[in-house]
């Protein structure tokens, strides 16, 4: 168990509700509405006010891309009053812009925080990912591995078949061969449209009944699902996955020099971490914002490693407030 960070003060851990509470609120008045950008900017302005209230040195080192793409909550954009304990914040106000625009399951506001330097500073790139909830052996799953050796590991592991594993992978035409695979071993495939944020954390909640997370998305949403993964237990394995000489540039300038390394859990967010996230459509971790009777309800989630403590946050907020 990591030790608790002075840093990260008990009364942080609170605050962090609120700020995912505002993107989330922010966000879903757009829910179903079909503008991805304009639901995304609300909870991104949202989410900055927030944060902006805050004691605390705030440096975001996973945000909404390098300044000169993004207005606000750029990487290396300070937030907070400035007075308080050095932080490090990866945050996705909006993670599942799409499904918030259509009004699909499992589009939250989430963010982590650490002490500096806790956290990957991970680029804009995809992720090669790979995950498995607690209680398993450690080393069950690796990406050096092919799908099925992994699955027939994990299998082993739990005691059950290969046919018994079910994988979360998001659907994708990029996934064809992995998901084509997984079914010949009999495995069964939860096909996700976007958040595999939801798709990591699936994999330490036994109410979901997935195995297994396998595949690539957002190397960002990859670093944040690890800060909850330290919480609540689990495994996994990431490995940055570039396109191009450009994305190469971006790793370099982050610092990242072994660009085919695979990184394990406590490589990506290490030390004590807070992860908060909010629902803002109904998913598998949380209920998304509902308005109704002059009031807005909320469902929160916010863990801390140090403690492994998970507090569930249901909050009611009058409308005309
Ligand atoms: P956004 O919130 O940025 O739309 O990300 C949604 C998401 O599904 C992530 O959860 C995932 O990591 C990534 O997109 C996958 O990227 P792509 O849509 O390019 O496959």
């Amino acid at each position: 168990m990591p030790t608790a960070s002075k840093v990260l003060d008990r009364v942080l851990v609170l605050e962090m509700v609120r700020v995912t509470e505002a993107a989330a609120i922010a966000a879903s008045t757009l829910t179903g509405r079909g503008d991805e950008k304009a639901a995304d900017a609300a909870a991104v302005e949202a989410m900055r006010a927030a944060l902006n209230e805050l004691d605390m040195d705030g440096t975001v080192v996973i945000g909404e891309g390098e300044r000169d793409e993004a207005p606000m909550l750029y990487i290396g954009e300070k937030v907070g009053t400035g007075n308080g304990p050095a932080i490090d914040i990866a945050l996705d106000p909006l993670e599942g812009t799409t499904i918030c625009a259509k009004s699909g399951p499992n589009s939250l506001a989430v963010l982590a925080i650490a002490e500096a330097g806790g956290l990957l500073n991970a680029p804009d790139v995809y992720m090669d990912k790979l995950a498995v909830g607690p209680g398993l052996p450690a080393g069950v799953i690796d990406l050096d591995r092919t799908p099925t050796e992994n699955v027939r590991a994990i299998a082993a592991a739990k005691g059950v078949q290969p046919k018994d594993i079910i994988a979360c992978v998001l659907d994708r035409p990029r996934h064809e061969a992995l998901i084509a695979e997984l079914r010949g071993i009999g495995c069964g495939v939860v096909l996700i449209g976007d958040g595999d944020v939801a798709g990591v954390i699936a994999t330490s909640d036994p109410d979901t009944t997935i195995d297994v997370y396998m595949g690539s998305g957002g190397a960002p949403e990859g670093v944040l699902a690890c800060a909850a993964l330290r919480c609540v237990g689990g495994q996994f394995k990431g490995r940055l996955l570039f396109r191009n000489d450009d994305e190469r540039a971006r790793a370099r300038k982050w610092g990242i020099e072994d660009l085919d390394r695979q990184y394990d859990l406590k490589e990506l967010a290490k030390g004590d971490c807070i992860f908060a996230a909010t629902g803002v459509t109904d998913g598998s971790l949380l209920e998304g914002v509902k308005r109704h009777g002059g009031k807005m309800t909320t469902e929160s989630v916010v863990m801390r490693a140090s403690s492994g403590t998970v507090r569930w946050v249901k909050g009611e907020h009058r409308l005309d407030q």
